[in-house]
């Protein structure tokens, strides 16, 4: 996260360093004076170890920990596979766990004489997962809240490239909604960065995310160096950490090249190298005798936490993506002999692995997305097979938020991703417990369920790499965190690791490739016959053929499906059409075949590279807002027309079983244009059925981010709707020919244009259509949503209070029992499920599986398919002859809505055309 804000600040910089140069200059020691005092306490804590002594550790288990709340009840949860995280993440143990005073008193088989510690609340539970509290390596939790408030945005200062010297603990806010929608996705531990518009942002603080009775920031804090100036009766000297970043954040905000940066690096480095070498040659000279004893030690408010980089007392955490800048980071960190604790979003890591070795100091752990890549060109060569490529070249592997980009409620998915793309199970889950805590220097106390260790602990409702897992409960310091938790019942195979693809071309692909494989497939054009397919799904109702027919066989022609029957009955079934015996056959493995999705609510299509303006459409003019040139007129500008297709988000979209986007023009403001419809799979808009439907629906935007006022946008919407001289879009939404889409998300919003369409309705003959899109609030008035007929697209589908206009979610369980999408469902909503982000696109059909698996059972899994088809194509204008040619997704190995298929292809009826990954 970075603040878009320019300002510059050399003037305190200059100032700051002229100063210390001053300051330094007069206080070095002088030699020839032999006198007998001790060294001072610095040269001694200089050199102190940063590891707990074995005794420390040890007196953990009966002293308990250093965070222990007075009166916490000791408990005993009996009957658990335990994940302790131990051992890369493999170590499974079956029995029970203690925690007392804060910390893990015992786990596996506990002692009876243990069990007779007095109030001691005793767990069954119920052969579920238990696994660490997860650690967050990477969050800005507290410094970028939620809600997002100017009031509240303290995660980067913007005064200059290099502030070593800032704290993140001192922007801390303590009413960020997030902490406890966190903790709700089984977050007990996170490191709070400062952003990263800054080459040196600052200082960075682990915090655990529970609430304390002092209800401060620095009761939050684990492991509180003593720098800090807390009172606190351990004097450990502790791990501190901190925060840089390279490429293109710091050279945007500053104006500044990549050069820049390597300089402002050095430069600053120097500084700080400068007392370290004045600090050395004092305690030296100190423990020789040869002091003045009035004269002070070397050091520097300012410059001494880069002191202590250099001292390898900071556990430093690098933003940093593209090869040349990883390779100007190893030779900073060479040049300057400092170790790096973990570099961050590491885009290209898993391509130079060599390069990564030559880290002073030891290899850097590598925190990673599992698949939000491609928003900036750093990012473009990211890739969802670099956990497994970087574990492969034994580089430790983080999974991390960078919340709020990623909320971190759902760290867990992104090792699920991970693991899912064929990084090994052990390492998956070591990748957001042990390996981020190692990492961070405090992996002797949390990330690791063991004797001593920090009683911070989940309870899974499946196995936490099964898609959707859920805590029932969650521990931080031995306190249960979930006050009256909804608990789901998940489906039996979710109880196990899932049984993942294999990838191993297309890592070797992306290996190859540089991180940019072909992703178009092979094109077939005549007769595939698909065999050992289990289920075959039409878009109106689930499996022809149950799923108690395995093994059928599936014909296909042209694209299109010509017959399927149990095997054996082929020939007689699909005899009329002509049996291709020359058909090209592909082994489904129980796999099966299912409706193309439909997504809506990113760019897609209309741009490739978010933050690289050369690479998408651009926004709209908006009448409301801003000049709109004379040439236009009163055009409604069509999203068809600046189209652009075969971008890496719409292919892997395709290769995810999206073969239908819908998409609305880009704009920031209130009027964006009409939508279109095309397929992703197509090559481009004159290919067969590239274009879907050039005209879907009119897509205006209304919040309180816009420079109109809220009350101006209804205004002017009123006048558009009830204008008699409506033509081209506006009048075909006054006839209802085509529906009005509105990207919404406040309730009470919803509510003015729910009014607005009674009045609308009871004035003309015809009923007007409408659709909210975002819609974060709308359960709130799910009744009167349902009651007006008006049609809901939830995106995102996991809700998240992100801004003050949709602080009020439904967050779902285990905080609430009933969710958006179940809540509108029940009001008979026709409600679907986007996307916001263009590379989130592929990961469609986990949204709807999960959704599905959050309703406990009452959301079947054809109302999860409709959800991104049928409703999706009802709700935003796309009509039955565009829907009617589906096209199928083939997965081979599993059903849609697991972890444990791949798609193997595409067979499009529309673009008469199968293709194979
Ligand atoms: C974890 O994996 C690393 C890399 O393969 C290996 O060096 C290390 O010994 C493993 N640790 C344990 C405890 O198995
Ligand atoms: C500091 O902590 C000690 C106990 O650890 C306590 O006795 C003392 O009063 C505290 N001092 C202040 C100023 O709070
Ligand atoms: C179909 O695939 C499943 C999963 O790979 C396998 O267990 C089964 O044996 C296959 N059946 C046939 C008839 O090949």
């Amino acid at each position: 996260m970075w603040d878009r804000s320019k300002r510059k600040g050399w003037p305190v910089l200059a100032v700051a360093v002229a100063l210390t140069v001053l300051f330094l200059t007069s206080h070095l020691p002088s030699a020839g004076h032999h006198r007998a005092f001790p060294p001072p306490p610095q040269c001694a804590s200089m050199r102190a170890s940063l590891v707990p002594s074995a005794e420390f550790v040890a007196s953990r288990n009966t002293v308990g920990s250093d965070r222990f709340v007075e009166g916490t009840a000791p408990v005993l949860i009996r009957n658990a596979k335990i994940l302790t995280g131990a051992r890369n993440g493999t170590e499974i143990v079956f029995g029970d766990i203690l925690l007392d005073k804060g910390v893990v008193l015992g786990v596996g088989y506990i002692p009876n004489a243990l069990t007779q510690l007095p109030n001691l609340k005793s767990i069954d539970a119920g052969g579920k997962w238990i696994s660490p509290g997860i650690v967050d390596a990477h969050s800005h939790l507290g410094v970028y809240s939620a809600p997002a408030l100017n009031g509240a945005s303290d995660g980067n200062s913007i005064k200059a490239p290099i502030l070593p010297w800032l704290r993140s603990i001192d922007g801390l806010n303590t009413h960020d909604d997030a902490y406890r929608l966190a903790i709700a996705g089984g977050v007990t531990t996170a490191q709070i960065l400062p952003g990263s518009a800054n080459n040196i942002g600052g200082q960075a603080f682990m915090i655990k995310l529970r609430p304390t009775a002092e209800r401060s920031a620095s009761a939050m804090l684990l492991e509180p160096p003593i720098t800090l100036g807390l009172n606190n009766s351990d004097t450990r000297t502790k791990y501190r950490h901190m925060k840089h970043a390279c490429g293109e954040n710091p050279s945007r905000m500053y104006g500044q090249t990549r050069m820049d940066s390597a300089w402002e690096f050095r430069r600053a480095y120097n500084e700080a190298r400068k007392i370290k070498d004045a600090q050395d040659a004092f305690c030296a000279a100190a423990e020789e005798g040869l002091w003045d004893g009035m004269a002070a030690f070397p050091e520097s408010l300012q410059w001494e936490a880069l002191v202590d980089v250099l001292r390898g007392r900071v556990k430093l955490s690098v933003h940093c993506y593209e090869a040349v800048d990883l390779d100007a980071l190893m030779r900073l960190s060479n040049e300057f002999k400092f170790p790096i604790a973990s570099i961050h979003h590491a885009g290209e890591t898993y391509l130079v692995p060599d390069l990564l070795k030559k880290a002073w100091g030891g290899f850097p752990a590598i925190a990673l997305f599992a698949s939000n890549f491609r928003k900036k060109r750093e990012a473009y060569r990211g890739s969802e097979f670099g956990p497994r490529i970087l574990a492969d070249n034994g580089l430790p592997v983080i999974m991390k938020s960078d919340h709020p980009v990623l909320n971190s409620r759902h760290l867990i998915y992104e090792a699920q991703q991970a693991h899912y793309y064929s990084l090994n199970p052990g390492l998956a889950l070591a990748s957001v417990t042990s390996t981020p805590a190692n990492a961070m220097g405090v992996g002797w106390r949390v990330g690791t369920l063991a004797t001593g260790y920090d009683a911070d602990l989940v309870i899974w409702d499946s196995h936490p790499l099964a898609l959707g897992a859920t805590p029932v409960q969650v521990y931080i310091d031995g306190i249960p965190q979930l006050s009256s938790p909804a608990t789901l019942h998940k489906p039996t195979p979710f109880q196990d690791v899932p049984q993942t693809p294999s990838w191993e071309k297309e890592v070797q692909d992306t290996i190859d490739f540089e991180g940019l494989p072909p992703l178009e497939g092979r094109s077939i054009a005549g007769s595939v016959l698909f065999v050992n397919v289990s289920q075959v799904w039409t878009r109106k109702a689930a499996g022809h053929a149950g799923p108690h027919t395995a093994n059928m066989l599936v014909l296909v022609k042209g694209g299109t499906i010509e017959c399927y029957a149990p095997v054996g009955d082929l020939s007689r079934w699909c005899a009329s059409q002509g049996f291709a015996a020359d058909a090209e056959v592909v082994d489904l493995k129980g796999g099966v075949l299912a409706p193309g999705l439909t997504t809506f609510g990113s760019d897609l299509g209309l741009s490739e590279i978010m933050l690289e303006p050369s690479t998408t459409d651009g926004p709209v003019f908006d009448p409301l807002t801003m000049q709109v040139p004379d040439i236009l007129g009163n055009t409604v500008v069509r999203a068809v027309d600046g189209l652009q297709f075969a971008g890496r988000n719409t292919l892997y979209a395709y290769r995810g079983g999206v073969t239908t986007a819908i998409v609305a023009p880009m704009g920031r403001d209130f009027l964006l244009g009409m939508g279109a419809a095309f397929a992703t799979g197509a090559s481009n808009a004159l290919a067969k059925g590239a274009i879907v439907q050039s005209e879907t629906a009119l897509h205006i935007a209304v919040n309180s981010q816009m420079p109109a006022s809220v009350s101006t946008q209804i205004a002017a919407l009123r006048n558009l709707l009830f204008s008699s001289s409506a033509s081209g879009p506006w009048s075909r939404v006054q006839s209802a020919a085509i529906p009005l889409v509105i990207t919404v998300h406040n309730a009470d919003i919803m509510a003015t244009l729910l009014h607005l369409k009674t009045e609308f309705d009871a004035s003309s003959s015809s009923s007007l259509r409408m659709t909210f899109a975002g819609a974060t609030e709308a359960h709130l008035l799910a009744a009167e949503i349902g009651a007006a007929g008006v049609s809901v697209v939830l995106a995102p589908a996991r809700p998240y209070p992100e801004s003050w206009d949709y602080r009020r979610i439904l967050p779902g369980p285990p905080l609430s029992r009933k969710t958006s999408v179940m809540t509108l469902l029940e009001h008979g909503v026709n409600v679907a499920l986007g996307v916001k982000s263009d590379y989130d696109v592929r990961n469609a059909r986990f949204e709807i599986a999960w959704a599905a698996l959050d309703s406990d059972g009452a959301i079947d899994y054809t109302t999860a398919m409709a959800l991104s088809s049928s409703n999706m194509d009802k709700a935003l204008g796309l009509d039955a002859a565009g829907a009617a040619n589906e096209d199928f997704v083939i997965y081979q190995g599993g059903g849609m809505f697991d972890l444990e298929s791949k798609v193997l292809g595409v067979a499009s009826g529309r673009r008469s055309v199968v293709d194979l990954f």
